[in-house]
């Protein structure tokens, strides 16, 4: 399983994603601005990633806290929320995780918890967001598994994989279920501009497992699904709306109307910490605009004139009615998704909510 975070030693460590492929690098943290600050420089990305390394960030600040009392105790805590809940807009598992804290954090402070006893409870619940995330992604990979076809030629579309979770991942978990099912698969990851997680992330993650991968440029997606080259795509998401509308790394939707003009089933793996029941469609989920060095720059390199107009906007939404299902750790959700997207929520054992 790849190390893509985990408390040790009482720091929260991360493979730097900056730096991968080429060199394997590790982050540690002590406090939670030095969490913050690798989140929102892409150290750590990748929606769930993102939740559980801000519960560890919040955790690891309240461990180092020398309040002597609840009050003070409770003014750092919120601090470091908001500090944590700043880093990035779309990805609704950041502030899922953050709420998760908040909430065990208010639950144990009325039973007249100690400082210790709450800083113990926030790294056991930080700790439980990063397990039950790999348990997740494992029954996203089964479940998602029954709809892949045999043989499988997989388009994916940035990286969803084990460096954007806890481990094993959404969309590529669903590919790692495929393989584990015995179904001949072979990938095709599209590089995704600007930042290349797909050539730089999901490719490395799919090589080291033996996975048949091939990169493609975001533009050759249309050609090679023309040629009968892709009979399958699934995607991961940073947010779903209630209406089944997915935001997920800026290109999907290109990839989801592509597919639908091709007759090729388009999947969103994406865990319930993922779907936003309080959004109510795609058109009110924030868009992040990253720097725009990372589209003038590939590297070092500057591949733009100076003088021209940049936009960097971070994620696009597709539609629900591009999206032939959506694959969750609790089963399949189709169309209308407004009805079972709910359901799974209803469920006994559905993952709380804030
Ligand atoms: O900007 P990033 O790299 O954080 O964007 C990541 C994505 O868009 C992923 O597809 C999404 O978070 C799903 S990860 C399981």
């Amino acid at each position: 399983m790849l190390p893509t975070i985990d408390w040790v030693d009482n720091e929260v460590v991360m493979v730097d994603q900056r730096k991968l492929p080429t060199r394997e690098v590790y982050v540690r943290c002590k406090t939670a601005t030095e969490v913050a600050r690798a989140i929102k420089t892409m150290v750590i990305r990748g929606a769930p990633a993102i939740g559980v390394a801000a519960a560890m960030g919040i955790a690891l600040e309240m461990r180092r806290s020398k309040a002597t009392g609840t009050k003070q105790f409770t003014t750092e805590f919120q601090k470091a929320c908001e500090l944590l809940a700043g880093t990035r807009p779309t990805a609704v598992n950041l502030f899922w995780a953050i709420d998760r804290m908040r909430r065990v954090f208010s639950d144990t402070a009325h039973a007249g918890a100690s400082v210790g006893e709450l800083q113990a409870r926030l790294a056991v619940e930080a700790r439980a967001i990063h397990d039950e995330d790999v348990a997740s992604c494992r029954a996203m990979g089964a479940h998602g598994a029954t709809v892949v076809p045999n043989p499988a030629r997989i388009l994916t579309h940035c990286n969803a994989g084990a460096l954007a979770t806890a481990g094993y991942g959404t969309a590529l978990g669903v590919i790692r279920g495929a393989v584990d099912a015995g179904i001949p698969v072979t990938v095709l990851a599209d590089e995704t501009r600007p930042f290349l997680q797909g050539a730089r992330l999901t490719a490395w993650e799919l090589v080291k497992d033996g996975i048949d991968t091939t990169v493609i440029t975001d533009n050759m997606a249309g050609a090679l699904m023309r040629q009968g080259l892709i009979n399958f795509v699934v995607v991961g998401a940073d947010r779903i709306a209630a209406n089944g509308d997915v935001a997920n790394k800026i290109g999907t939707y290109t990839v989801a109307i592509l597919a639908r003009e091709h007759g090729i089933p388009f999947y969103v793996a994406a865990p319930l910490s993922t779907i936003d029941l309080a959004t109510a469609d795609g058109a009110q989920i924030p868009i992040e605009e990253r720097p725009i060095r990372e589209v003038t720059h590939v590297g070092t390199t500057q591949v733009t004139p100076d003088g021209a107009s940049i936009r960097n906007p971070a994620f696009d939404v597709t539609p629900h009615g591009l999206v032939s299902g959506i694959i969750t750790e609790r089963g399949i959700a189709r169309a209308p998704y407004q009805a079972s997207l709910r359901a799974f929520f209803a469920a006994p054992d559905a993952a709380p909510r804030p």
